[in-house]
């Protein structure tokens, strides 16, 4: 592809981009199923840190306002720097977007420039597909297996030669469920090197079992995103990084609209008093523990089927249960139990505060 091609189609991602930015803008907007209980809402549905931004990084942040007036155009390379010190890498494996999910775009159409497929689970985080559909790339969904893992054996079968990329959410949202390490593992290596694995590893800082970055620098095939939206609760701020071998970095960040796009100097300054910030990050995965057992406890009372969830969010079986949760919920302004899957009674609440959940309990 020469370079008019490539800008043309960069051109066109991004108004692809752009135009699902809008219409998901407003959609979320509007996701508040029911507004007749007086008082504040609690936001269940986007899986946001309810306790972030960490004290830390609220701090820099605020400081940070005073230099917005200028471009911070070095702040880019000493995030990225501090970021591959977190991983053991260099900050040449690091690209930053403002939040990871510009950089699962960007990632997705580096990997299928040209032509070709994508394949995924359903249902999986799915925002930044239409962009791709859009693009002209085909997606081939893979259902879960029956206990809601990303059913690795069978997105292998589905791999045909077309196939450019397969995106991977491990944790899978919407269904907080994981794979084994070993299974990752075997499922890059059996890919071979001509095919991307995008790795999401948006939560994985919720659980004691660390992200996959020790793997890139053995296979080059491998993308994973991450984001500083969850843990480290600074969804709003719009900070999110891509690791990858640094050749596939640089041949992603050719496909970036404009090299002054991306997280805004006063989200890297947060960024980078959240990483230094362990205490809080420790409170946060403490605090949603707690919060989780609440619900746990409460569906268990209420004979209600969940998947054990190893992040910030937990899917359930609405089936069983007389009333529709949602409504129930929203009844009293507790928005953000959805459903993922067509035609199915499960659904997803986003885990708040131990007394939002306590709540959520005793509604149920
Ligand atoms: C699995 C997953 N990946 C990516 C994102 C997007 O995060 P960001 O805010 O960094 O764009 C989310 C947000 O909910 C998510 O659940």
């Amino acid at each position: 592809m020469d370079r008019r091609q490539l800008l043309r189609r960069s051109a066109l991602a991004m108004s692809a981009f752009a135009f699902s930015r809008d219409s998901f803008a407003e959609a979320m907007a509007g996701m508040p199923v029911s507004q007749s209980a007086p008082g504040p809402q609690i936001r269940l549905g986007s899986n946001e840190n309810p306790h972030g931004p960490s004290p830390m990084a609220r701090a820099a942040m605020m400081e940070a306002v005073a230099i917005s007036n200028r471009y911070q155009w070095d702040m880019n390379g000493v995030l990225r720097e501090r970021i591959a010190g977190l991983t053991g890498h260099t900050k040449e494996h690091i690209t930053l977007g403002a939040g990871s999910s510009e950089l699962l775009g960007l990632a997705c159409l580096w990997a299928t420039r040209g032509k070709g497929n994508l394949v995924a689970s359903e249902p999986t985080f799915k925002l930044w597909m239409p962009a791709a559909r859009r693009m002209g790339m085909a997606t081939k969904l893979v259902p879960l297996t029956t206990t809601k893992h990303n059913d690795l054996q069978r997105i292998m079968d589905t791999i045909d030669a077309d196939t450019r990329m397969v995106y991977l959410c491990n944790p899978n949202n919407p269904t907080g469920t994981t794979a084994t390490k070993t299974d990752m593992e075997t499922f890059v290596q059996k890919l071979g090197p001509d095919r991307v694995l995008l790795l999401d590893e948006a939560y994985t800082e919720y659980y004691d079992s660390p992200s996959m970055s020790h793997l890139v620098d053995k296979y080059p095939n491998l993308i994973i995103a991450k984001t500083f939206s969850k843990v480290y609760g600074m969804a709003g701020a719009r900070v999110g990084y891509a690791l990858a071998q640094p050749g596939t970095i640089k041949q992603m960040n050719e496909f970036q609209a404009w090299a002054n796009a991306g997280p805004s100097a006063v989200s890297m300054v947060g960024a980078m008093a959240a990483m230094k910030d362990l205490d809080f990050v420790g409170l946060v995965k403490q605090q949603n523990k707690l919060a989780k057992d609440v619900l746990y406890k409460a569906f268990d009372k209420a004979g209600i089927p969940y998947i054990p969830s190893v992040t910030s969010f937990v899917y359930f079986d609405n089936k069983p249960y007389a009333k529709r949760i949602p409504e129930l919920l929203a009844g009293a302004n507790i928005i953000g139990a959805r459903s993922f899957e067509q035609d199915s009674t499960w659904l997803r609440l986003s885990i708040g505060t131990v007394p939002e959940m306590q709540q959520v309990a005793s509604l149920l």
